[in-house]
């Protein structure tokens, strides 16, 4: 950046001000650009600076900047410290009430330059992120309420509603892991050790593998039970946001600065997850380090660190190799995370467990939709077993949940309860025990749907009566739908 400035000043530093096409990039630009000399005198400010500052550019060039901002100290401004020790103050952000009274929150970075005649000068870059930083506000505020109103509503004495949601701000427990299989009972033998100790651990996982589930287990079978869990994603929020919304945030430099506590000191006592850790700012990731070293944070714009004691628990959806190559993820980081990594298997990789979640899930929403439903059709299942869940134990459990929500008359869930997309899905394999069905469209004709799928549907009503030997009861059982629902599709049909 010195180098480029001073290259672009010597070739034009005589019209500074005047014109010349670079002036005209600089002054179109949406961030603030604020220049001054050695004295402290401004030499450009463009438009979008004047706008964050309630200012305009006429008010500021030429004159000095603790002129035109009195509340200004040789302490306090950035551009002084920069002029001053010809080094670079990178980030730092600022919340002030500007010259029209709007308090604005801007992230600054502020570099040295070096004009054509060799004299020194800084340059402040700003950008205004006060939208971002309400935005940051309002996610602090609705958390710290729906938090406590959770711990009201399962500590209010004589509730008659039984809460999902325990005090902590979680949902899940060990208690609430299914399945058996070798692998990912090994992973649950790691997790639960990992809950008898302080030291941090990253699950690395594809995506509804259960790693926010294995998170929870965790801290809820921890010594910090008690105290808040709170879980943050890396990957949803801008970097000074993000900055802000972890360390919290302190009156900056100027006037009128909110001040608030972040996700680390909110945290205390507790365990905080970083999810998507891989999506975090490379930056932040190294002041992360340091939180996770020193065990101590220090708010955004704020002088003094305060000791946090925190449990760190990570999640990722990329092996960690991939990310050190991608960039996304800094090894050192990582090797601080990883004390214990828990790996978590995705649902193909053990197949063994999916009659055990279908049946999980039957059940749960049986009772949550109040239905007494009988079971899931040997179809279905059929298919579901041979299918490759790319949205693991998430996609089974939405598929029963849409199954419930979708049967009507039926006593079972079967292909024909599920929405068109998923039914796709499903017979969309090959060897599928749907393969009839699917064939055609394996080979690439695309029938038309609703007369193709009753075709289909007449056909197995037939074969299910030839086998039962005209038997309706078995014929529907055979189906997996009832003696009524098969009565129907064979006046639908006339098959009567
Ligand atoms: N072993 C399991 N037993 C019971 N339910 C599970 C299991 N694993 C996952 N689930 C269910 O799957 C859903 C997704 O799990 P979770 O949110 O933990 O996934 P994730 O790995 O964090 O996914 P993402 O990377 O998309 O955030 C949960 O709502 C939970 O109900
Ligand atoms: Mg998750």
């Amino acid at each position: 950046m010195v180098e480029q400035l001073d290259r672009i000043m010597s070739e034009d530093a005589g019209q500074l001000l005047g014109g010349g096409s670079w002036r005209e990039i600089v002054l179109a630009l949406d961030e603030g650009i604020h220049i001054v000399d050695q004295q402290a005198r401004t030499i450009l400010y463009n438009h979008s600076a004047g706008r964050m500052d309630g200012l305009r550019p006429e008010e500021v060039l030429d004159r000095s900047i603790f002129e035109v901002f009195p509340s200004l100290t040789f302490e306090n401004s950035t551009l002084m410290q920069t002029l001053k020790s010809g080094k670079e103050v990178s980030q730092s952000q600022q919340t002030f009430v500007n010259m029209k009274g709007e308090q604005i929150t801007t992230v600054n970075k502020t570099v040295p330059v070096i004009f054509s005649d060799g004299s020194r000068g800084a340059m402040e870059i700003s950008r205004d992120i006060t939208l971002i930083q309400e935005l940051a506000e309002n996610i602090s505020s609705l958390r710290n309420r729906f938090s406590s109103e959770r711990s009201a509503e399962t500590a209010a004495p004589g509730s008659r509603v039984k809460s999902r949601f325990k005090s902590n701000n979680t949902s899940y427990t060990f208690a609430d892991l299914v399945g058996e299989n070798r692998e990912f009972k090994k992973v649950m033998n790691d997790a639960v050790r990992a809950a008898g100790s302080d030291s941090s651990v990253l699950i690395i996982g594809d995506t509804g593998t259960g790693k926010e589930l294995f998170a929870q287990g965790i801290h809820n079978a921890s010594s910090r039970a008690a105290q808040p869990f709170i879980a943050q994603n890396c990957a949803a929020l801008p970097r000074e946001l993000l900055e802000s919304l972890l360390f919290g945030a302190e009156k900056g430099s100027f006037t009128g600065a909110a001040t608030r506590p972040g996700l680390f000191e909110q945290a205390s006592g507790g365990t905080i997850l970083l999810d998507e850790i891989n999506s975090l700012d490379y930056d932040l990731q190294a002041k992360l380090l340091r939180v996770l070293q020193e065990g101590r944070v220090r708010r955004v714009g704020g002088q003094q660190e305060k000791e946090v004691d925190v449990r760190v628990l990570a999640t990722m959806n990329q092996p960690p190799e991939e990310a050190f190559a991608a960039g996304s993820l800094r090894q050192d980081l990582f090797y601080r995370l990883s004390v214990i990594c828990l790996s978590l298997p995705p649902l193909r990789r053990r197949r063994d467990d999916i009659p055990l979640l279908l049946d999980h899930f039957f059940e749960l929403y049986n009772s949550r939709f109040n239905r007494k439903l009988e079971g899931i059709t040997p179809q279905l299942k059929q298919a579901q077993l041979k299918y490759d869940w790319p949205g693991n134990v998430r996609e089974l459990q939405h598929m029963i949940e849409c199954g419930f929500n979708l049967v009507s008359q039926e006593r079972k869930i079967g292909l024909e309860s599920l929405p068109l997309h998923q039914r796709e899905k499903l017979s969309n394999l090959k060897g599928a025990s749907s393969s009839n069905l699917a064939a055609p469209l394996l080979q690439g004709e695309i029938p038309e749907l609703e007369s193709y799928l009753a075709r289909v549907e007449k056909k197995m009503i037939i074969r299910a009566l030839n086998q039962s030997g005209g038997n309706k009861t078995s014929a529907g059982k055979m189906l997996g739908i009832s003696r009524q629902s098969l009565q129907y599709k064979l006046k639908k049909y006339q098959l009567e």
